[in-house]
């Protein structure tokens, strides 16, 4: 059997993945081991990906590699970097990376740069790899909404086929079960279909029972509430606001079938994600 490492499995797609793979006994790469999941017959290592020589250590003798992309911080890509130098390093057999929808270095959404250079980093790296481009998810959509139950942002009429986290972990697992069929893939994540913010706040509200409207706003009203309400910093509020400029321009509609043709079963739909299916 191939060893096995899953990052993120104090998260929800790294979780999930290590949970559907629990028979592979998966190692669990983690920040804080007090925080890993039960799995029985897994292995957990501490490591964050800042850290090489944790990693370089966690990963010894690693065949399949699930490197789920780091929560977002200015420094990002550097932490990237010193992981993906580390797996190299240890010899990992492949890689797996949660990447973004259209990565590229001019990307629309911001954080869509930082996978690019991820992507680039694995490229340079040689290691045998997969790219999972995720669209948003469909899961965090209705998250957007205020108290009020107002989702505000200069998406216009834009249109976004965003995924569930679920069936990222299940393309995933099906990936790193039979990772030499997908050596050098890209898959462009998406649901079943391309949504309109005012649809996703139409749709919520239905399931929710309860008002969720949409509310298109210019860039730079989106960047002032913004600013004088959380006092983020810059990176943070370019990729708030350019999640919805990304959809405005276009760069989020596409539809694939690529959870299909990979988890084999449809993309889970808004009202699955909300209602647990
Ligand atoms: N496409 C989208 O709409 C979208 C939305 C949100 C996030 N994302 C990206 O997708 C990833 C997975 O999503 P998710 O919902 O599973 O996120 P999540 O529940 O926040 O889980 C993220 C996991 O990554 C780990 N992690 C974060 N930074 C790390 C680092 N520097 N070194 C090592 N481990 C690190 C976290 O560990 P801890 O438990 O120690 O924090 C956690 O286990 C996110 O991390 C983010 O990059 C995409």
């Amino acid at each position: 059997m191939s060893r096995l490492a899953v990052t993120g499995a104090t998260g929800q797609v790294g979780g999930r993945v290590a949970r559907l793979l629990a028979d592979l006994r998966p190692r669990l790469v983690v920040r804080d081991a007090s925080r890993a999941p039960e799995i029985p017959g897994a292995v957990t290592m501490q490591a964050s990906y800042d850290d090489h020589d944790a990693s370089l250590a966690a990963l010894q003798g690693v065949d399949v590699l699930l490197m789920v992309s780091a929560s977002e911080s200015a420094t990002r890509r550097a932490e990237h970097r010193t992981f993906i130098r580390a797996a190299a390093e240890a010899g990992v057999g492949h890689i797996v990376y949660t990447s973004f929808m259209g990565a590229a270095p001019d990307a629309a959404f911001t954080l869509g740069r930082d996978h690019f250079d991820a992507e680039q980093a694995i490229l340079e790296s040689g290691l045998p790899h997969t790219f999972l481009r995720d669209n948003f998810y469909l899961d965090v959509l209705p998250e957007f909404a205020d108290s009020e139950g107002v989702i505000r942002g200069p998406a216009g009429d834009g249109r976004v086929a965003a995924v569930a986290r679920a069936d990222v972990a299940d393309v995933a697992a099906e990936v790193l079960r039979a990772p030499a069929a997908h050596i050098g893939a890209t898959y462009r994540l998406t649901g079943p279909e391309a949504l309109t913010f005012t649809e996703v706040a139409a749709r919520a509200s239905a399931v929710l029972d309860r008002p969720v409207r949409f509310e298109d706003e210019t860039v730079d009203a989106a960047y002032a509430w913004r600013r004088a309400a959380y006092g983020a910093a810059d990176f943070e509020l370019d990729a708030w606001v350019s999640t919805y400029t990304a959809v405005r321009d276009g760069q989020m509609a596409e539809v694939t079938d690529d959870v299909h043709r990979v988890a084999g079963h449809p993309p889970r739909s808004l009202e699955d994600v909300m209602l647990g299916r």
